[in-house]
């Protein structure tokens, strides 16, 4: 049941008879490790409480559209649906399942399943009559057709009375089947990887420093787009201004160029990496010798001795070996595509990834970014403007295609 540890799971509970069952379920899946929001559907609290389901799962349970009419707020829908690794619904009426087959979005389980970017499970209980009906069983074809993936129910006595097909399952094999769902969708499960994200900030004085415009935003959305794949990651992270949480990802903090060497070398000797990546924009230099405290305006020199700062990338990727993947990360203010061959060599990696501030919404403090993957001279891979996830999603590809020709270092 490791695959369930940390995994964000919106439960959607609809109205009926066995929402009783959701509570057991909601157990399994909390004792399992996994972080459960439940959203129910107005007809469900005719069967079970909210107030049963928030205890189990920690959280409180949503329900509504709008949360206080007269405050006039609302529950974010958009943000439930963006938070979760999936959306679970269990038990899915007829109603509801024919109201996501439509699109429908009159209650705000449909509008969670609506914004959703993550995948969807079904676990459909009904009456035999009910479950066997063409329309019910188009219905499901329809959201099976969309990726949607059915938890068949059970065979056995119905709450009718009616003997036949459309027991929900036990909550048992409900938590077994998604997380084996989630090793299906983890083709990167045993594989680690290094990576460093963000700039470093390089002291003057206690309160001054030299730094860059890196938000890390790049960064983290690969890193994420790698653990939802199912990798482990030490990610050795600069100043940045970014909150995640995943439990696949070891998150070590720090502010200098020295400390992120430092950081990043005991990492590989604490797990071998599979792939290492270096996305973090490492200041060149420092002051050679910061002030301590705060110096005040009169004390400030006129001019700052400065130090180089240790090759961080090359540091890493000369410890580890050739099966290692290495990806650098690279950024131009022109075409960059000679000084990114350059780097490629000398930093000892197999490809880099490009940006150029020439190219409109592309680089820092955007969410978009325009890549190319340098490979070699004559193997370029470029890319349109795209949404950072989406680029982190074309990484991760590569990194995928790469690694499963052959098993984890460790
Ligand atoms: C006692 C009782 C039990 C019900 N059990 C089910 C059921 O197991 N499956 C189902 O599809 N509908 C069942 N229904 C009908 C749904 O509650 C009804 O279609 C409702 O509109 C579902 O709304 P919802 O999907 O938004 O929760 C039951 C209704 C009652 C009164």
């Amino acid at each position: 049941m490791a695959m369930l540890k940390g995994r964000r799971v919106v439960l959607g509970v609809t109205g009926s008879i066995a929402a009783y069952k959701s509570a057991h379920l909601v157990r399994e899946l909390v004792k399992a490790g996994a972080d459960v929001r439940v959203v129910m559907t107005p007809g469900a609290q005719e069967f079970i409480s909210p107030l049963t389901l928030g205890t189990l799962s920690g959280h409180p349970v949503s329900s509504e559209l709008t949360e206080d009419r007269a405050a006039g707020t609302w529950t974010d829908h958009v943000e439930l649906g963006l938070w979760g690794d999936v959306v679970l619904v269990a038990p899915a009426t007829a109603h509801t399942i024919s109201g996501m087959a439509e699109g429908r979005g009159d209650s705000l389980l449909l509008t969670v399943l609506l914004s959703a970017k993550c995948p969807v499970i079904v676990a459909p209980a009904m009456d035999r009559d009910m479950f066997s009906h063409p329309a019910t069983q188009s219905n499901l074809q329809r959201l099976r057709d969309r990726g949607v993936h059915v938890i068949e129910p059970d065979e056995g006595e119905l709450a009718s009375g009616l003997q036949g097909k459309g027991r929900l399952a036990e909550p048992e094999r409900i938590r077994t089947e998604l997380s084996d769902w989630f090793v299906q969708r983890s083709p990167l499960l045993g594989y680690h990887g290094l990576m460093t994200v963000g700039p470093t900030h390089e002291p003057i004085d206690a309160v001054r420093f030299i730094g860059n415009r890196s938000s890390g935003r790049q960064g983290l959305a690969i890193a994420l787009e790698l653990a939802k794949r199912g990798m482990t990651l030490d990610l050795i992270a600069g100043p940045i201004h970014l909150n995640f949480d995943h439990p696949a990802i070891r998150r070590v903090n720090v502010e200098t160029a020295l400390d992120m060497e430092a950081a990043s070398l005991s990492a590989i000797k604490e797990h071998l990496p599979d792939v290492i990546i270096g996305t973090a924009a490492v200041a060149d230099v420092r002051p050679s010798a910061p002030l301590s405290g705060k110096a005040s305006k009169k004390d400030l020199p006129s001019s700052i001795e400065l130090t180089q700062n240790p090759d961080v990338l090359l540091g890493m990727t000369s410890l580890v070996p050739s099966a290692c993947l290495k990806v650098g990360f690279a950024l131009a203010d022109d075409d960059g595509l000679e000084a990114a061959l350059r780097k490629k060599d000398t930093k000892g990696c197999d490809m880099i990834v490009l940006n150029s501030l020439a190219d409109k919404g592309a680089g820092f403090g955007h969410t978009t970014n325009q890549v190319r993957f340098v490979y070699g001279p004559d193997r370029i891979d470029s890319f349109e403007l795209k949404t950072k996830e989406a680029v982190a999603s074309d990484l991760a590809d590569v990194i995928q295609s790469r690694l499963s020709q052959r098993p984890p270092l460790t």
